[in-house]
């Protein structure tokens, strides 16, 4: 789905720049281009970022359960 208009940049290429290691929505424009003109989409790239990042917290939460267990 086309997230930023100005560009034509999907959902799928800015979660690809946030897997790159882009963490704000600048970083995400200087990745991709989304976000770097009217800022139209701006919240729609926030909610992407916010997904990502729990998403992310997410997968890594059995492997810290994980360490706990076995340190102690
Ligand atoms: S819609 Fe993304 S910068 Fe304009």
């Amino acid at each position: 789905m086309v997230i930023c208009h100005c560009h034509g940049i999907s959902d799928h290429a800015i979660r690809k720049a946030i897997r790159g290691g882009a963490s704000s929505r600048r970083e995400i424009a200087r990745s991709c281009k989304a976000g770097g003109a009217c800022e139209g989409c701006a919240p729609a790239i926030d909610e992407i970022l916010e997904s990502q990042e729990a998403a992310e917290n997410a997968t890594s939460l059995p492997a810290f359960a994980g360490l706990v267990a076995s340190t102690g």
